[in-house]
Formats: C-alpha cells, structure tokens, sequence
C-alpha cells in the first residue's frame, strides 16, 4: 500500500494554536491593565492590537491546517474502511475455497469408498450365488442317501442313484471349491468391515471417553488384532518400557497404533520385524513403531499425512491411515514424528503428554 502523503501532526497543531491562544489572552490582559492604570500608552495599545491581529491570523492558518488534516484523516478512515471490505472479501472468497477443496474431498472419498467396497461385495454376491447351487447339489445327495439307508443292503439301484447324483454335482469338486467360496467371502466381508471402520474412525464417531489409560495395554491389545496379518510378515520385538498411565481416549489411540502397525507390516516386502518400543520424557510418553521396510522417499515424505495420500494399489489402502492417526494425536495435543532410511526402515513415534491440555 502506499504510504499516505505526510500530515502534520495533529496534537502539535492543537498545542500551537493553544499556545497563540494564551499569548492573545495574556496580551489583552496587559493592555487592559495599561489603560485602567490610568497610563495613556496609545502606542503600546496600538502594538498590542496589530500583534493580536497577527496571532489571529496565525491561529486561523492553524486552524485551516487543523480542518485540512482532519479532512486527511477522514480520507484515510475512508480508506482503511474501504481495505477492511477487501480484506473480508478475500476471507470469504478463501472460506468458500475451502469449503469446495472439503466438497472436492468428499467426492473423492465416496469414489474411493465406492471402489473399495464394490470389489469384494462383487465376489462376495457371485460366491454366494454358486454356493446357492453347491447347496441345492448336496441337499440332493443327502436325499439319495436317505432313499439308499431306507432300503436292503442287497439292492444295487439306490446306491447307483447315489453314485449319478455325486456325478452330476461334481461332489469333487465342489467339496474344494465350496470351502475356498466362503473363506473368500468371510474375507471379502472383513475388508468391507474394515473400510467402514476406516470411515468411521475418519468421521469419528464412537468413543470419546478420557480415561487414564495403560499404553502397554492399548498397544497389546491392538496387536491380537492385527497379529494374524502381521505375522506373515514380521517377528515382532518388543522393548517396553517403564510408563506412567496417560490420559487419553483409550479407543482413539490404540486406532493409532493399529494404523502404524498396518503400515509397518505393508512397508515390508518380504520378511522383517517390527519393533515396538516406549518410554517416558518430562511430561510426555512416547511410543516408536519401527519397522525394516523399504522407507520413505523424500519426494512423498511431506505428504504421508494428506488424507486420500497413498502409494498402495487398490485394495490395499485408502490413504487415511496417517491422517486419522495425525488427527487423533494433535487431539490429544501430542505429536508424531518420523525418521525414515531408504531400504532400511521407517519408524514412527507418536508422543502424548500425560496429563491432557486444558482446550
Ligand atoms: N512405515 C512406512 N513405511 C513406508 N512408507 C509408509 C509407512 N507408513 C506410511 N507410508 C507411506 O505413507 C502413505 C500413507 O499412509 P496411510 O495414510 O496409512 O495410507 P495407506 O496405508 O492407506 O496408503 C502410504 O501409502 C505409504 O506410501
Ligand atoms: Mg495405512
């Protein structure tokens, strides 16, 4: 903005015409008190009233200044006034910015979601559509069976019945099929299980109980249900250590830890182990999450934390892991950071304070 061009300054003004004021007073005063004291001084009357008329004049040169300035002040209230309205403008316009970024999230979440759940629910459907038929087969074996119980050892003809039906539904290979159908469908139903829980966990919703909560206990907890994921990939190391109660929403972080455990197991290609290591720190606790995968580039390291950021193909991840796990933690006014080595092994320590923060 430009400067406003120089105004005098208005309280000198005010003084100086303040100043004359009393000169002017005090001048008439001594004339006053030359005449009554019986003198004829006519010249210093005359000199008395031509200095009064110069002081006049300065007074009111002062005083035209005065009005300018304020005219000036009034233009630069105008002004000020005129750059609050911009100012608010432009908040709005970033509010409404942000508010279709939100909209433009949303969209994206229910694509993604969308996407998510439609692949497994697509098998899920077709797997129960084929046992329907699977069913129906052994039903009817199971009756030719009761037809072939119902009769004598001796007589042949049911027994083969029992033997055309086992044909026609490929008793073979339905038995196989049939049991790999519905392992397939428990675990379709399980991942859709768990992009809801993601979502929820992402709107939070559920818990939201303080309590003073064991960490050791939240983390093992955590790791009965995840252990059977984990440990295909990793040995699990676990160098506790001694930690006071922190009051937290007990729910809230062991979601924490499940996402950093979920993203410790995935960041492992082949075999590796996981650590699991705490502690304490003035009024802190902290807990590291190290694993030996591949780490972190630099190049995507600022954006791990950006909700629907993910370098995983479909089905794997959804992005939000770090998100809500950075959501729920600057919740509870702690902080999680990360060290990273590329093909070495990332680990992620999350630290709470132990008491929580008033706000
Ligand atoms: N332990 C880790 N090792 C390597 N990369 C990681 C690790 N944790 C997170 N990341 C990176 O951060 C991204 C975001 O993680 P996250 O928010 O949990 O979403 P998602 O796991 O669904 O991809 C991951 O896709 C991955 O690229
Ligand atoms: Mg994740």
């Amino acid at each position: 903005m430009d400067e406003p061009s120089p105004v005098p300054n208005e309280e000198a003004l005010r003084a100086e015409i303040l100043r004359l004021n009393k000169i002017v007073k005090s001048l008439m005063n001594r004339a006053e008190r030359a005449m009554s004291a019986g003198g004829n001084d006519f010249g210093l009357f005359q000199a008395t009233v031509m200095l009064e008329d110069q002081v006049r004049e300065r007074t009111s040169e002062l005083e035209a200044a005065l009005q300018e300035n304020e005219k000036m002040n009034l233009d630069l209230q105008r002004e000020k006034e005129e750059q609050r309205k911009l100012f608010r403008k432009l908040e709005d316009a970033q509010a409404q910015l942000m508010q279709s970024k939100k909209l433009a999230a949303i969209g994206q979440l229910a694509a993604g979601v969308a996407h998510e759940i439609n692949n497994p629910i697509g098998f899920v459907n077709s797997n129960l559509g084929t046992l329907r038929k699977y069913s129906s087969g052994l039903l009817r074996l199971i009756a030719a069976y009761e037809e072939a119980e119902s009769v004598p050892a001796a007589d042949s003809e049911p027994k083969k019945s029992v033997e055309t039906v086992k044909r026609e539904i490929g008793i073979q290979y339905l038995r196989d099929d049939m049991l790999q159908l519905i392992q397939e469908s428990i675990d379709g139903c399980s991942r859709v299980r768990r992009i809801v829980q993601d979502l929820l966990d992402f709107s939070r919703v559920g818990d939201t109980q303080w309590k003073n909560a064991d960490l050791h206990d939240g983390l093992n907890s955590t790791l009965n249900l995840v252990w059977n994921e984990l440990k295909s990939k990793a040995d699990l190391v676990k160098e506790y250590g001694t930690i006071p109660l922190v009051e937290c929403i007990p729910s809230q972080i062991n979601q924490v830890f499940m996402n950093l455990l979920d993203n410790a197991a995935q960041a492992i290609p082949e075999r590796g182990t996981i650590t699991l290591r705490t502690g304490s720190e003035g009024e802190y606790v902290w807990v590291s999450v190290i694993d030996t995968g591949t780490g972190i580039p630099p190049e995507i390291l600022p954006k791990i934390f950006d909700p629907f950021f993910t370098t995983k193909p479909l089905g794997k991840g959804m992005g939000l892991g770090l998100s809500v796990a950075f959501g729920i933690v600057d919740a509870h006014g702690g902080r999680i950071d990360v060290d990273t080595r590329i093909g070495e092994g990332t680990a992620f320590t999350v630290r709470l304070p132990i008491r929580r923060k008033a706000g």
